[in-house]
């Protein structure tokens, strides 16, 4: 596998993350609930303020994935409120060019010890129905589906599934 390197994103990145961001909704459209469109008009300080980790009501760790100090990917993890014993997967991206290569599953297990570290149940996300790779990186960690298929945005004809893994349930063929 090549030499990719996981860290959490501080506020001081955030033009790589707006950039990164970017990157992963022109690329895939269908797999977000959000759009170039909208988040292309962030201004500076609403990118920094998402990675201002300290003063955030939620729990978050924003992963990025780098090969060679270039980066490849992105994922976050967010625990709504203390209260929530389920953390939430959004915004996965690997870059086409980085893909079948171990990371999606890399930024995954990040997440997922992240949220045992945190004493969780469960870690949901929603993933795009046609999207095939995905759903399968998913099932592979032991996520199933849970509940009623939902629109992936308003005027889209895209359906997610929310998935759902019980942290004491990871599939054992996986370290
Ligand atoms: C989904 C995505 C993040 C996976 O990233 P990746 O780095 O290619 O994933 P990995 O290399 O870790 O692959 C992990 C698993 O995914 C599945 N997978 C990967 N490529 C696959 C393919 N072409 N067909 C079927 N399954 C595939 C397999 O289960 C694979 O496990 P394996 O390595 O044992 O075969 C990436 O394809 C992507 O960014 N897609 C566009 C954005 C997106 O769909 N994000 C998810 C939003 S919910």
């Amino acid at each position: 596998m090549s030499n990719f390197n996981i860290r959490t994103l501080n506020q001081n990145d955030w033009s790589t993350y707006r950039e990164l961001r970017l990157r992963s909704l022109q690329d895939s459209p269908d797999s977000f609930g959000s759009s170039y469109e909208k988040e292309f008009c962030f201004s500076r300080d609403e990118w920094a303020s998402r990675l201002d980790l300290d003063n955030m009501v939620e729990s978050a760790l924003p992963l990025i994935a780098e090969l060679n100090g270039v980066a490849v990917g992105l994922a976050w993890g967010i625990q709504h409120n203390p209260q929530d014993k389920t953390a939430h997967i959004y915004q996965m991206w690997v870059s086409p060019n980085a893909r079948g290569q171990g990371v999606g599953s890399l930024l995954l297990k990040n997440i997922i010890a992240w949220s045992n570290e945190l004493n969780l149940d469960y870690v949901s996300l929603a993933v795009t129905t046609i999207n095939k790779t995905a759903v399968e990186l998913y099932k592979a960690y032991g996520f199933e589906a849970d509940g009623a298929l939902e629109d992936l945005r308003e005027g889209s004809e895209l359906l997610v599934q929310p998935m759902k893994l019980k942290l004491c349930a990871i599939a054992p063929n996986r370290n």
